[in-house]
């Protein structure tokens, strides 16, 4: 059993990019078919064998923190029905996970996020998931992330390549000098915050997929706001950097960017191509369309 018992999700922000869906209904709980998006963030962490959820929230976001919860009029009326297969699937989400919830007060970042987290994590290592990056995978991410960190200590980020003109996207890494003898891994020595693509290091981008070493909140704490007042996670990794290792790792799986409007739909298309019960239709349906 892995280190890892606990994740983070920041889940704060106000998910301007799909409004106006997201006017009242938190960015997090639209639905990939079926499934809210933070559900299946969770779930990636349950298959990885952690326990203990801790959902960063703001105003706005109860519905994400009822979803986790036993919903005592909806499983009565299930129940009464007979309706025993959508019950079991309601009832096993608030079964199977601990949840804490926190709420990020202030809109400083994703930096600021997750040290909100500070005193639920305690002092042990943890993960951090970002549930706008779906990752499709046999072998959960954030689980491969976390045999990485049992092995190799330091930090883990989760990386991977894109295109030069996408780079100004994401927190950019920095490769080290020299390689791992693990496949996959490769030591960090810095790391840029959405660096335009003329000045990006490399075209290795992060994605939202962590597992820290408990010090990284001494180093958030550390880090200055940048200029709009925000603490950036990167900073804090760059902190990170002057003592302890950090290590990109390039995932298996297929990621999906779901905080970005195409992003989302082929993550809708994908995952409704691959379920048992439309799949089948679905893919007729698409076949039939004169594109
Ligand atoms: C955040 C991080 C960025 C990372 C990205 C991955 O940015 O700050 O380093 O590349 O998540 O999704 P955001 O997408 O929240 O702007």
């Amino acid at each position: 059993m892995s280190k890892i018992r606990k994740a983070v999700f920041p889940a704060a922000g106000l998910g301007t990019r799909f409004l106006p869906a997201t006017k009242v209904v938190p960015k997090e709980m639209l639905p990939i078919v079926d499934m809210p998006q933070i559900q299946l963030a969770v779930q990636e962490a349950l298959d990885a064998g952690i326990e203990e959820i801790i959902l960063i929230t703001g105003r706005g976001k109860v519905s994400m923190v009822d979803h986790f919860d036993v919903a005592y009029e909806l499983e009565d009326h299930l129940r009464k029905r007979g309706q025993e297969e959508l019950l079991s699937i309601v009832e096993e989400i608030s079964k199977k996970t601990r949840v804490v919830s926190i709420r990020q007060k202030h809109p400083l970042g994703l930096g600021h996020a997750v040290l909100c987290a500070k005193s639920a994590v305690g002092d042990e290592p943890f993960a951090v998931i970002l549930s706008d990056d779906i990752i499709k995978s046999d072998r959960p991410a954030i689980g491969q992330m976390a045999e990485i960190y049992d092995a190799e200590g330091g930090a883990v980020i989760s990386v991977m390549q894109v295109p030069p003109d996408q780079i100004s996207k994401y927190g950019a890494a920095i490769p080290a000098e020299g390689s791992s003898p693990v496949p996959r891994l490769t030591p960090l020595s810095g790391m840029v915050e959405k660096p335009p693509a003329s000045e990006a290091p490399s075209n290795l981008a992060i994605i939202g997929r962590y597992v820290f070493p408990p010090e990284i909140f001494g180093c958030l704490e550390n880090v200055a706001p940048d200029a709009r007042g925000e603490i950036q996670l990167t900073d804090g990794i760059r902190e990170l950097l002057k003592s302890k290792a950090v290590y990109g790792y390039e995932f298996e799986g297929k990621r999906y960017d779901a905080g970005d409007k195409l992003g989302f739909l082929q993550a809708t298309v994908e995952f409704a191509l691959a379920r048992n019960d439309i799949g089948p239709l679905f893919r007729e349906f698409l076949r039939s369309l004169e594109v």
